[in-house]
């Protein structure tokens, strides 16, 4: 099947095929008046229409009627296989309590593990399904999944088969990571032997089942304060590479745990979050190939005026992605715009910044950069379409879905 999309007005997209750091993040390649073609699912040619080569037989013509072509956007840090919401949290928050004290109360991850434990992995998939829908009409074509809601063996398996089961039929194509370090369960809270307990059946139990069903590609932990220590995150990290997991971290959310610094270390594929990242963690990714994952909805979300050092990350030369967190707590959107719009007017990344960072860089972060992020021959056909004259309306046009019409592997999968 040989497809032609013409009528662009424009096609912007980060330059190169890999990801981009420091400065390069800023370099995209734009083309006016371009078209389009996609063959068996990859991009065969992009350029001006005039030079199209024409041994390529075209069988379908789309006509974009002078929207904007970008790369898919590749989300690469979600939680989306959750059950149950925590609206009356959000209100909560809302009036003055803060994320802390009402996860201590019993409430915040612990809700979510209690709901997720009780829904069957039929549910689950079906909610995994519908963000990847609501994901795909906001313009994602690829992004990563967590379990890290059951925390016990069963329930992070069942989150990790529901993602399974719901990649065959999403619009979005899905990466799995195992985050059953995501907190210690209830039960495990009180005593230091339990929660060593915990840790143990993690590395003994839940990661060796994870691989033996090969569930997962990554696996995650979450390094906080109160929450995994550094040596125990390392621990999990390492047990997870030795069973062919590749290491990514949330570092230094909520205070600096020396984290990213870990990550760059086990040569993690990301470091999420780092609103506290120190200086030495900040040069430590930059001379690394470990992505700084960032996530400014969940600062947002959470009503903080700590973002991210992203200027500082990317003056240092790393590799920066970006990333909704989409979770029921602490980042409740599917929507990459949104993400591309906090980062633009609240972390000052410029647009060029975040479009490659919502896309070629999230790539990286998920080893699919040779694949997918950008749009270049050879590469998987994932691209969408915005109801604009170029790609500055992405962040200028704010608050509203500018996507028209997504594509994966050269599949319509949304039209508007
Ligand atoms: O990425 N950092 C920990 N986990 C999530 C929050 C999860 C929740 O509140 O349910 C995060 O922000
Ligand atoms: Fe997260």
């Amino acid at each position: 099947m040989t497809l032609l999309v013409h009528n662009l007005s424009q096609i912007a997209t980060p330059a190169g095929r890999t990801a981009r750091r420091g400065a390069a993040m800023r370099e995209l390649s734009v083309l006016e008046k371009a078209v389009i073609i996609v063959q068996d699912g990859r991009f065969a040619y992009v350029g001006p229409e005039n030079e199209r080569p024409r041994e390529l037989l075209i069988d379908e013509d789309f006509d974009a009627h002078g929207a904007t072509a970008l790369p898919g956007f590749v989300d690469s840090h979600t939680h989306i296989p959750f059950a149950g919401f925590r609206e009356s949290e959000f209100n909560r928050r809302l009036q003055g309590e803060t994320y802390e004290t009402i996860a201590a109360s019993g409430g915040g991850i612990a809700s979510t593990v209690h709901a997720t434990r009780k829904a069957s992995e039929e549910a689950l998939t079906a909610n995994v399904l519908a963000r990847a829908t609501t994901m795909a009409r906001y313009g994602t074509t690829t992004a990563e999944a967590k379990s890290g809601y059951g925390l016990d063996k069963e329930c992070e398996l069942k989150q990790l088969r529901a993602i399974r089961a719901a990649s065959d039929r999403s619009p979005v194509r899905l990466v799995a990571t195992c985050l059953a370090a995501h907190e210690f369960p209830p039960e495990s809270r009180n005593s230091e032997a339990a929660r060593q307990g915990y840790l143990s059946t993690i590395l003994a139990e839940i990661l060796p089942a994870v691989a033996e069903e090969k569930l997962a590609v990554f696996c995650d932990a979450f390094v906080e304060r109160g929450v995994f220590t550094r040596d125990q995150g390392e621990a999990v990290l390492r047990a997870g590479v030795e069973l062919g997991m590749v290491p990514r971290l949330h570092a230094d959310e909520f205070s600096d745990s020396d984290a990213a610094a870990l990550a760059a270390s086990l040569g993690a594929a990301s470091a999420d979050h780092l609103m506290h990242v120190s200086d030495a963690g900040i040069a430590a990714l930059a001379a690394s190939e470990t992505v700084a994952n960032l996530l400014p909805a969940t600062s947002f979300f959470l009503m903080s005026d700590r973002y991210a050092p992203a200027r500082k990350l990317i003056d240092a030369g790393a590799i920066v992605s970006l990333s909704t967190d989409c979770n029921p707590g602490s980042s409740m959107t599917e929507s990459m715009q949104t993400v591309m719009q906090l980062a633009t007017l609240q972390m000052k990344m410029t647009v060029e910044e975040s479009l490659t960072a919502a896309t070629l860089n999230g790539a990286q972060s998920l080893r699919l950069a040779k694949e997918t992020g950008s749009i270049e021959t050879g590469k998987r056909a994932d691209f969408v379409l915005i109801d604009a004259p170029n790609y500055l309306h992405l962040v200028y046009h704010f608050g509203v879905n500018l996507v028209s019409a997504v594509f994966r592997d050269g599949v319509q999968h949304v039209s508007s």
